[in-house]
């Protein structure tokens, strides 16, 4: 049995909206994920609550919803707690901490002609934290923290100057931190802007040509972004990394009826479309079919078809919590929340899902599957060669704290300790995965439905859903458990 590489990148993940806080502190601006209120859990219903509406984020700044809590503004306050986080990740000897630059923090308004001195001080900060521990920063640019005057004034990324003004602050960080970060993600789990175009794409749907119109074209916004930010990236530094970043969504049928078979692959080329782009630089075939089907028009420069082909990523990077099953005709959904609430519209693009009776689920509707993690890297091994990184993987659930301050997460460690032994015969079989960097590592607040109460952390934030709480960190029997498992070069599971 071969093992984990020794430069193996372990490590966890998080996102600058959920983690940080200080919303209006160091010369930020407001982000989209700013404007995303708490919905508690009994009318949320555990499903995602992230979209707002123009004329609510208009109301929102005019101060007319202030009785309301917005918890990514306030996160987990990493902002004036990151020299604290950072030991406890490097006490469990992490390699890799991935995280976001909150773009408002650079550029507060994101077509500002300069940007924000203390902004880009803080990151700084951090990195030069990380680096004193030896943690090697992987750094995405866009997660879901886009500066909400983009979403106010251009109407997010259907409009083509957000591809100039990414350029800037991806320029702007590249520079910056040249010499402190080698891994970066352009964005975040790009497929996201498909199924929530608010989050994903900073649109307001209201606002736009129409839902399709709109979602493909901010997509091939980014897609370009992406490319101009790699080549820019690799002018500054010929040793950077750039990965792409799929919010996986791998699909089983539910029977071995053809049909189902057919609906489970369609539903799969849906994740392949996105990586096809980044990583092989071209749009597939049965995209540009589907396009001309539903009267979709992607408005592209001349030099867009180059651009994607000659700048594609180093790496790919995917997150996985759950697989998905599908079918080709109607059944009963019941039982299944599911993160993507896309079960409006079925076509192609947007599958239908429905229950695998052989995977238990959590309370949040996430099938539980870690041989599915092995079957998605080796697709993704198989079809494009790069190396992988698992950007994110984990268990969202309750957890309680004891009189005594300890978190006894068995049931994360089960989980963890589940998918990493897949990933680990993965490596074996000869797939170059070279990191792990499992989700939330510290508390915060999920993206999803804004709640504190879903936890995914091996460091426990002592804060609840309306941020009352001491924000005092404890360690959970995971973060021991991870430790061991580092040290061990994944041997110890
Ligand atoms: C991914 C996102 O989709 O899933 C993260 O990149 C997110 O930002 C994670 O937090 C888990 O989702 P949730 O809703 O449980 O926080």
């Amino acid at each position: 049995m071969s093992q984990f590489p020794k430069d193996f990148l372990w490590g966890g993940a998080t996102a600058a909206n959920q983690l940080e806080g200080a919303y209006n502190e160091g010369g930020k601006g407001l982000s989209t994920a700013d404007m995303v209120k708490f919905v508690p859990r009994e009318i949320s219903q555990g499903k995602n609550t992230e979209t707002v509406t123009y004329e609510e984020a208009l109301e929102i700044i005019a101060g007319q919803h202030d009785n309301e809590y917005y918890p990514k503004r306030w996160g987990v306050d990493f902002y004036h707690h990151y020299k604290e986080d950072i030991a406890l990740m490097a006490e469990m000897g992490f390699k890799c901490f991935r995280m976001s630059i909150n773009w408002p923090r650079i550029y507060p308004n994101g077509d500002d002609e300069t940007p924000n001195e203390e902004g880009l001080a803080f990151y700084d900060n951090v990195f030069d934290e990380c680096l004193k521990y030896g943690i090697e920063p992987l750094v995405t640019l866009s997660h879901y923290e886009t500066p909400l005057n983009l979403a106010l004034k251009y109407n997010g990324w259907e409009n083509r100057k957000l591809v100039q003004f990414f350029k800037n602050y991806a320029t702007t960080v590249f520079q910056r931190y040249k010499d402190k970060v080698k891994y970066w993600i352009p964005f975040n789990e790009i497929n996201m802007s498909l199924h929530l175009p608010y989050t994903g794409g900073a649109i307001f749907i209201e606002k736009s040509e129409g839902e399709l119109q709109a979602t493909f074209q901010a997509l091939h916004h980014q897609f370009v972004a992406s490319a101009v930010a790699t080549k820019v990236a690799r002018e500054i530094n010929p040793h950077f990394q750039i990965g792409s970043m799929l919010g996986m969504s791998l699909y089983y049928p539910k029977t071995n009826k053809p049909e189902d078979i057919l609906a489970a692959q369609s539903a799969n080329r849906v994740n392949y479309f996105f990586l096809d782009i980044l990583s092989k630089g071209r749009y597939p075939e049965y995209a540009l079919t589907y396009l001309k089907k539903n009267h979709v028009n992607i408005k592209m420069e001349p030099e867009d078809i180059t651009l994607l082909k000659e700048n594609t990523v180093d790496f790919n990077s995917f997150s996985y919590y759950y697989s998905l099953c599908t079918c080709a005709s109607p059944e009963n959904e019941e039982g299944l929340v599911a993160f993507v609430p896309d079960n409006e519209i079925i076509d192609e693009f947007h599958p239908r899902k429905v229950r695998n009776d052989n995977l238990e689920v959590t309370d949040w509707g996430f099938q539980i599957d870690p041989i599915g993690l092995r079957i998605a890297i080796n697709e993704v091994w198989d079809r494009y060669h790069k190396p992988i990184i698992i950007s994110e993987n984990g268990l969202g659930t309750y957890d309680t704290l004891t009189t005594d301050k300890k978190v006894h997460d068995d049931y994360r460690i089960k989980y963890l300790k589940e998918h990493i032994h897949q990933m680990k015969i993965c490596i074996d079989e000869g797939v170059k995965v070279i990191g792990y960097t499992s989700w939330g590592c510290i508390d915060i607040v999920s993206a999803g439905t804004s709640e504190r109460s879903k936890r995914y952390g091996y460091i426990y934030v002592d804060s609840d859903d309306y941020g009352k709480g001491t924000m005092k960190r404890y360690k959970k029997d995971s973060f021991y458990w991870y430790q061991k498992v580092i040290s061990s070069h994944g041997e110890d599971l």
